[in-house]
C-alpha cells in the first residue's frame, strides 16, 4: 500500500492507472476509520481494480465554534485499517497542500445546503462540496462511496455530481451500526461512558418513529413532537433538530408519504451526533 501526500505525484500514479484501464474505486474519508468506513472500503474493494482512500480533516467544512482542532486523529491505525481492507492508496495531505494561499474558488450548493445540519452549520456544504470536488480532480474515481448516515452529504453530492457533470457514479452505503443501534462514526470516541449509553436515543428515536409509521400515524409534526419528548427523557440529551423530510429534494413534510426521510442531529454532552431513518411509504 502506498501512502502519498502532495498533488503531482497523485497524478503521476492516477494517470498510469488510467493508461492500464483500471478503474478506480475511492471512499474520501476524515479518518479515525471505523467498521462503517470498512463497509465503503470493502465494498469499493470488490468494485473496482484499484481502491483509494483520502484520509483529510477539511477544515473549511468546520465552523469557527466547531471542533475541527479536537476531531479525532489517528493515522496509524488509519494505515493499518487500510492495509488490512487492501486498499491500494491512501491520499493524506497536510491542509496547505490542499489549500494553498490564497484559495478564492468554491463549490456552493444553494438551498439544499441550508436546512437540517446546514441551517446551524452555515458553509458546512460549501466546505464539503469543495474539497469532494477538488479530491475527485485528483484521484478521478470511477465510483465514489458515501455512508447515508450522512444523508444530506449524500443528496447534496450526488446532485453536485449531476449539476457539474462530474464524471464519477456515486455508490450509498448503508448505516453501519453498533449492536445497541447507535450509528457507527468518529466522533462516538470522544463520548464517555455515561454519553455512550446516553446515546443510544438518538436511535430509539428513529425506532419510535418507525413504530408510529407502521401503527398508521402519518403527521410529521406528531411523529416530531413524539420523537422530542423521547430524547428530552434523557437528560445528556440537547435536540439541535429532528426534521421529517422528502428524501431527494430535503424539503418538509406535512405527510408523511413517498420517499421519506427523518434526520436528526442530537448533542450528546459537547458531542453532536446525527442520525437518520429513510423509507418508502405508499399515499394512503
Ligand atoms: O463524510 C466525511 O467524512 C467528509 O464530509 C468528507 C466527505 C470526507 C469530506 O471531507
Amino acid at each position: 500500500m502506498t501512502i502519498v501526500e502532495d498533488i503531482q505525484a497523485m497524478r503521476e500514479i492516477i494517470q498510469d492507472w488510467k493508461h492500464r484501464n483500471s478503474s478506480i474505486g475511492f471512499v474520501p474519508t476524515m479518518g479515525f476509520l471505523h467498521e462503517g468506513h470498512a463497509s465503503l472500503i470493502r465494498k469499493a474493494r470488490k468494485q473496482n481494480d484499484k481502491v483509494v482512500v483520502s484520509i483529510f480533516v477539511n477544515p473549511t467544512q468546520f465552523g469557527p465554534n466547531e471542533d475541527f482542532e479536537n476531531y479525532p486523529r489517528n493515522m496509524e491505525n488509519d494505515t493499518q485499517q487500510c492495509d488490512k481492507e487492501e486498499v491500494d492508496l491512501i491520499f493524506a495531505p497536510c491542509t496547505k497542500e490542499m489549500y494553498p494561499d490564497p484559495t478564492y474558488a468554491f463549490v456552493d450548493i444553494n438551498q439544499l445546503g441550508n436546512s437540517l445540519c446546514g441551517a446551524t452549520r452555515p458553509g458546512h456544504f460549501r466546505g464539503v462540496c469543495t474539497v469532494v470536488n477538488k479530491l475527485f480532480n485528483i484521484v478521478m474515481p470511477d465510483r465514489a462511496y458515501f455512508g447515508e448516515k450522512d444523508a444530506q452529504q449524500l443528496v447534496i453530492i450526488q446532485q453536485m455530481v449531476h449539476d457539474l457533470s462530474i464524471p464519477v457514479q456515486i455508490v450509498p452505503c448503508p448505516i453501519v451500526r453498533e449492536k445497541d443501534g447507535l450509528a457507527m462514526s468518529s466522533r462516538n470516541s470522544t463520548l464517555s461512558p455515561q454519553e455512550r449509553t446516553a446515546a443510544r436515543v438518538l436511535s430509539k428515536s428513529l425506532e419510535l418513529a418507525n413504530n408510529l409509521m407502521m401503527q398508521g400515524e402519518t403527521s410529521a409534526s406528531v411523529i416530531r413532537s413524539q420523537m422530542k419528548e423521547k430524547i428530552q427523557l434523557e437528560p445528556l440529551a440537547t435536540v439541535e433538530y429532528i426534521e421529517i423530510v422528502d428524501a431527494q429534494t430535503l424539503t418538509p413534510l406535512e405527510n408523511v408519504k413517498g420517499d421519506v426521510l427523518i434526520a436528526l442531529a442530537v448533542k450528546i454532552g459537547n458531542t453532536r451526533l446525527i442520525d437518520n431513518y429513510r423509507t418508502h411509504l405508499e399515499a394512503i
